[in-house]
């Protein structure tokens, strides 16, 4: 009898355990087969075909994944002509596609490839006031100023404004913003320093303090740059949470203006975002391409990108970096990045920082040849998908749709009728301007017109020669200024510099 009750009750376990079992494996099944298919049941992301371990042909299945997976940054790396931008352009097309809004740092001017893009063209309708706050708390205002200053230091220079730098800094734009209610503009900012600069001059480090912060200041105050910087207005608005904007940096001569201005917009979306109801969905997503430029790796330091990866992920700003090798790029924003697509690397040590983030220990070796051989356009990607047990999986980026992203050429911005005409002209006369002549009109566009002849090591007979044959100055007493056609060309030259 008991040994019955004993058999009965170890059946009615077995029954139980085996029905526990197969619920669970079908529940499984559904959530496997909802996840893989979650572009008929919800928004996704399709990224391209899922390649097969030892399969040398593309399998039909396609890889994609929710959109909340790019809710928490996403980073792009790979050698040089690997595919990194194609991939960009891929994410950036499906995220308009979901009805995500982007703002993108072009760097090179080559995503303006989308219809009804709004370009940002730095000089051309589009300038920033480094020195505008909001509010009327001039404390923490200029406080905000001097952060500013500093990521732009730091991500520049690899060091940040000294404490004597940060105090003159902050003295001049207090002293300003007690007595004037206009925004300061970077060349009264310069103006004002190098006063405080000859006030000092007898104590020690005041003139070397003041010199370093005139000499890396005093470029965006003329010339070009000034049309970009030395502003009191800012065109930036919250139109950036709107379709796709891009800020072409392309345009700008130098790394350092590039630097400039991404930290600028990204310290205003910082600002606007913090203003946001929190929220779960994705409201936008910020793209910098070559991201080691403005969020490099050095420890213990915290930019502007940093502080958008970190913080504003639940008010559903979203980052993805692109950079050519993980290493220069900031920890900060790879540990926080739930999805990372790497394409082929050829550093060792590129390679292990980033396995370390994509696949377990005991993994790493045999992936190591795997992200070494990656064809052009093939990807790693490790989006810690349960349906793919949260491994790493091939895929080649790019399906049908995507077609016309790859090998696509720019679009012009919208220029006035018959400017481009005028630009090859005037790039053919730059050309074959002597260089002597280029020189000195750049020298004169630099000084906003305040040239002495005096100043120039040439003589008076000379520049009016170079004024009969070429008309781009003109020698009025002893000022030298640039004539309409000479301001043309000038535009043309800083902007090739
Ligand atoms: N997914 C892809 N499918 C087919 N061809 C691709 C793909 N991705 C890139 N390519 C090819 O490789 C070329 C270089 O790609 P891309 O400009 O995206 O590389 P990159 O890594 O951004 O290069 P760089 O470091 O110079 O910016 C493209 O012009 C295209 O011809
Ligand atoms: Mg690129």
């Amino acid at each position: 009898m008991i040994v019955d009750v004993v058999f009965i009750s170890i059946g009615l376990n077995y029954v139980t355990t085996v029905v526990l079992k197969v619920g669970n494996s079908i529940i499984k099944l559904i959530c496997s087969f909802l996840a893989l298919h979650h572009n008929f049941f919800g928004l996704s992301i399709r990224l391209g075909y899922r390649l097969r371990d030892n399969m040398y042909y593309f399998s039909s299945e396609v890889f994609s994944f929710p959109l909340n997976c790019l809710g928490r940054h996403v980073c792009v790396f790979g050698r040089t002509g690997s595919g990194k931008s194609t991939t960009a352009k891929v994410l950036l097309f499906e995220l308009l596609r979901n009805g995500v809004s982007v703002l993108v740092f072009d760097r090179v001017g080559e995503f303006n490839v989308f219809d009804g893009a709004r370009v940002l063209v730095p000089g051309e309708g589009f300038r920033v006031a480094p020195l505008a706050f909001e509010g009327d708390d001039v404390v923490s205002g200029v406080e905000g100023i001097v952060s500013l200053f500093n990521n732009f230091f730091f991500t520049t220079y690899f060091c940040p404004l000294s404490p004597l730098q940060s105090r003159v800094l902050r003295d001049v734009l207090e002293g300003y913003y007690y007595r004037f209610s206009e925004v300061m503009r970077v060349s009264r900012l310069v103006e004002e320093i190098r006063v405080v600069q000859s006030r000092y001059s007898r104590v020690k480090g005041w003139v070397e303090g003041c010199e370093a912060l005139v000499s890396r200041l005093y470029p965006f105050s003329k010339g070009v740059l000034a049309k970009v910087f030395d502003s009191s207005e800012d065109s930036l608005d919250r139109v950036l949470f709107d379709g796709l904007t891009i800020v072409d940096l392309s345009v700008l001569p130098t790394d350092e203006a590039k630097n400039f201005l991404t930290n600028i917009v990204c310290d205003r979306v910082y600002r606007l975002g913090k203003r946001l109801e929190p929220s779960s969905g994705l409201k936008l997503v910020i793209l910098v391409d070559e991201a080691h430029n403005v969020a490099p790796f050095i420890p213990n330091y915290i930019g502007v990108l940093e502080k958008i990866a970190i913080e504003l992920r639940k008010y559903g700003i979203s980052l993805v970096t692109v950079s050519t090798r993980p290493t220069l790029v900031s920890k900060n924003i790879i540990a926080n990045s739930n999805l990372i697509i790497s394409h082929s690397l050829t550093s060792n040590e590129d390679i292990r920082l980033v396995l370390n983030y994509m696949v377990n220990e005991l993994e790493q070796e045999s992936f190591m040849h795997v992200l070494r051989t990656l064809n052009v356009g093939e990807a790693l990607v490790q989006a810690n998908l349960p349906e793919y047990g949260c491994r790493a999986i091939k895929v080649k980026v790019g399906l049908p749709e995507h077609e016309h992203l790859i090998n696509v050429k720019p679009k012009h911005v919208q220029k006035e009728e018959g400017d481009e005409k005028v630009d090859d002209k005037l790039w053919k006369i730059c050309e074959h301007m002597p260089a002597y002549v280029k020189r000195i009109l750049y020298t004169v566009a630099c000084s906003e017109e305040n040239l002495t002849v005096k100043s120039l090591p040439i003589s008076k007979r000379k520049l009016k020669e170079i004024a009969y044959t070429y008309n781009v100055i003109e020698v009025k007493g002893d000022k030298i200024i640039l004539t309409e056609y000479g301001s043309m060309i000038a535009k043309r030259l800083l902007a090739i510099k």
